[in-house]
C-alpha cells in the first residue's frame, strides 16, 4: 500500500470544495454580512446548550453542503455508528473506542467481543463514588488516623490533562477543604514543587496510568513512596495513602498498591480520551459524585446530539469540517482556542493532547502517505489575558489563525461590572477580526495618511462563538465531547487514526538509551550522532 495515492483529493466532493474555495477566498466577511441581514442567525446552532454561532466564517450555506457532502463521501455516518457500537476502530492496536460508553445510562447495552461494557462502566463508578464519599466525609484515613487533606493525582497525558484541567475548571465546585495538586513531569521539581508543605500523614496519591508503565508516572510513584516511607516509616501505610487508577492489575501489585484499592479501565479508552474514567477520581473527589454523574450527563448529551443530527446542524461536525476547509483549503496551520472564563485556563492545554495526538499523522489507517494537511496546531490562553499579548498577530500578522471563542452568560462570580466588561471584549474581538476597520474609515478620523496602514485591520478573520449558559459540570462534559467528536470528524476526513500515538515512541525508546549512558559511573561508549555524543559528554563533565 504504501506509496499509493489517498483517494481524498480524488474525491469529486473535495474538487468541488477547491473550485468553491476559488471563488470563496476572495470574499471578504463584511460583504457576506451586508448581503444576508440575518446571517448572524442564519449560521449559528444551539444544541446540548451551547450556542454555536459560525457566522464569523468565510463560509455560505453552500460551504456547508459542500462539507457536509465530503462528511457523508468520508464514510463519517459510518464511523460514528462503529464508534458506538464497539466496532474496532483503533485498527492499529486492534481496539474498540468506547470513550461514549463512560457516559452511557445504566441500561445501555454496548458490546465488546460478545460482552455487554455497561454494568463494567457503572461498577467502577459505584466503586469511585464510594471511595470519593470516604475521603470528602474524613472516613477514610491515614496510616497515623489522621483524616486525608492533600490528594496529589500521578499521571502524566491523558492521565493528568484531563483531570488536572477539569479541576481548575470546576475549583468552585470543589470541596475547599481538600488540596488538590497534580504530578506529571520526570523534572523533579514538579514533585518537589507540589509536596512542598504537605504532610504525608494527610497525603493520599492517586497514582494514575492506563498502562502503569510510563516512565514519568512510574519514577514520580517511586519517589511519592518514598517520600511517604520516610515520614511514614511502615510499608502497610502504603494502603492508606495510596491508589491506583489503571488497567494494568498485575504492576499496580507489582508496585505494592492493593488491588482492592485499584480502579480500573479498559482499553478501549484511550488516554487523552479517559477523563470520564476512573482517571476522573480525582475530579470526583473535589466536585463529588453527583457533580461528576452531572457531567458526564452533560456529554452524553452531546453524544446523543453527534449521533443523531443531520451533519449540516450537527456540532461536531461542523466545528471538524471548518477545521477541515481552513487546514485544508485555507492553508491555516492552527487554532487558537480561547475561554473568555479564567476557570477554563487549562482547556488549551488539554486540547492540544486530544487533537494533535489524534490528527497529528502522516499517514492514512492503511499506511498510504497523505498528500494534504492533517492535524492542526491547537493553542490558546484564556481572554482577556491573550488580548495583551499574541491578538495583535491574530489580528494584523500575515497567518490566518480560526479562533474558537467559549463565552458563558452568567459569571461564577459576580463581582461588579467584571463579567459585562468580560463578554464585551469576547463579543469585540469576534467583531473586530471579522470587520476589521478601512483605510476610509481611519481617513474619516482623521488618522494622518503615514499611520494609516499601520492602524488598518484588514479583517476576514474567522471566529466561531460559542456561548454557554454558566460553567457548570454538565457545560464541561458538553464542551469536552463536542471537541472529542470534532477530532473523530476530523479523523474520518483525512482517513487518519485518531486512536493511536505511535509518534510518541521513538522519543520514549532513545531516553531510555541515553539515561544509562548519563548515569554511568565510567566514560560510557557513545554510538549516537556527533551532536548528541557531544551533548551526552558534556552534560557529564558538567554534571560532576
Ligand atoms: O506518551 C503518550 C501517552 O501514551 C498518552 O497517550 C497517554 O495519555 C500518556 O502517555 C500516559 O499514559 P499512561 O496513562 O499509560 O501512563
Amino acid at each position: 500500500m504504501t506509496g499509493e495515492k489517498t483517494p481524498l483529493k480524488s474525491l469529486t466532493q473535495w474538487q468541488a470544495l477547491e473550485k468553491h474555495y476559488a471563488k470563496m477566498s476572495k470574499v471578504h466577511l463584511r460583504d457576506l454580512f451586508a448581503n444576508d441581514p440575518k446571517r448572524g442567525e442564519n449560521l449559528s446552532l444551539e444544541a446540548a446548550g451551547i450556542y454555536f454561532d459560525y457566522s464569523k466564517h468565510r463560509v455560505t450555506v453552500e460551504t456547508i453542503k459542500l462539507l457536509s457532502a465530503l462528511a457523508r463521501a468520508s464514510g463519517l455516518r459510518d464511523s460514528i455508528e462503529a464508534m458506538f457500537n464497539g466496532g474496532k476502530i483503533n485498527v492499529t492496536e486492534g481496539r474498540a473506542v468506547l470513550h461514549t460508553a463512560l457516559r452511557a445510562p445504566k441500561g445501555a447495552v454496548v458490546a465488546v467481543d460478545g460482552e455487554n461494557v455497561i454494568p463494567q462502566v457503572h461498577e467502577v463508578l459505584e466503586k469511585m463514588e464510594s471511595f470519593a464519599a470516604k475521603v470528602r466525609g474524613g472516613k477514610w484515613k491515614g496510616h497515623t488516623g489522621r483524616k486525608i487533606k492533600n490528594i496529589v493525582n500521578i499521571g502524566i497525558g491523558g492521565s493528568d490533562l484531563g483531570p488536572v484541567m477539569a479541576y481548575e475548571a470546576l475549583k468552585d465546585y470543589s470541596q475547599r477543604g481538600l488540596t488538590f495538586r497534580f504530578v506529571s513531569n520526570i523534572d523533579g521539581t514538579d514533585f518537589a514543587e507540589a509536596v512542598v508543605d504537605l504532610d504525608p500523614a494527610e497525603t493520599l496519591f492517586i497514582v494514575a496510568s492506563k498502562t502503569f508503565t510510563t516512565q514519568e508516572t512510574m519514577t514520580n510513584a517511586g519517589t511519592a513512596r518514598d517520600w511517604a516511607l520516610a515520614r511514614l516509616k511502615d510499608k502497610a501505610a502504603i494502603a492508606k495513602h495510596f491508589v491506583a487508577v489503571s488497567t494494568n492489575a498485575a504492576k499496580v501489585k507489582e508496585f505494592g498498591i492493593d488491588t482492592k484499592n485499584m480502579f480500573g479501565f479498559w482499553d478501549w479508552v484511550g488516554g487523552r480520551y479517559s477523563m470520564f474514567s476512573a482517571i476522573g477520581l480525582s475530579t470526583m473527589i473535589a466536585i463529588g459524585p453527583k457533580h461528576f454523574r452531572a457531567m458526564l450527563e452533560g456529554a452524553r448529551e452531546m453524544d446523543e446530539h453527534y449521533r443523531t443530527e443531520p451533519f449540516d446542524r450537527n456540532m461536531p461536525v461542523l466545528m471538524g469540517m471548518l477545521g477541515v476547509w481552513y487546514n485544508n483549503f485555507f492553508g491555516a496551520q492552527s487554532i487558537a482556542v480561547l475561554p473568555y472564563e479564567q476557570y477554563l485556563k487549562r482547556f488549551p492545554a488539554y486540547l492540544q493532547q486530544l487533537t494533535m495526538e489524534s490528527t497529528g499523522k502522516g499517514v492514512t489507517l492503511d499506511g498510504r502517505p497523505v498528500d494534504y494537511q492533517t492535524g492542526q496546531i491547537y493553542w490558546g490562553e484564556p481572554g482577556t489575558n491573550g488580548q495583551h499579548s499574541f491578538y495583535q498577530l491574530i489580528h494584523q500578522g500575515t497567518k490566518l489563525i480560526p479562533c474558537d471563542f467559549i463565552a458563558f452568560s452568567k459569571p461564577v462570580h459576580k463581582l461588579g461590572r467584571h463579567h459585562d466588561l468580560l463578554m464585551a471584549n469576547v463579543l469585540a474581538q469576534a467583531e473586530a477580526l471579522a470587520f476589521g476597520k478601512t483605510a476610509e474609515e481611519l481617513k474619516k478620523e482623521g488618522v494622518k495618511e503615514w499611520l494609516i496602514p499601520h492602524k488598518t485591520f484588514e479583517g476576514n478573520r474567522p471566529s466561531t462563538t460559542m456561548l454557554l449558559d454558566e460553567l457548570t459540570p454538565a457545560a464541561l462534559g458538553k464542551l469536552v465531547a463536542l471537541y472529542e467528536h470534532c477530532v473523530f470528524t476530523q479523523g474520518a476526513i483525512w482517513q487518519v487514526g485518531p486512536f493511536d500515538q505511535w509518534g510518541v515512541e521513538l522519543g520514549k525508546v532513545l531516553a531510555g538509551r541515553i539515561a544509562p549512558e548519563l548515569e554511568a559511573k565510567t566514560e560510557p561508549e557513545l554510538a549516537h550522532d556527533s551532536s548528541t555524543n557531544a551533548l551526552i559528554r558534556r552534560y557529564r563533565a558538567s554534571k560532576g
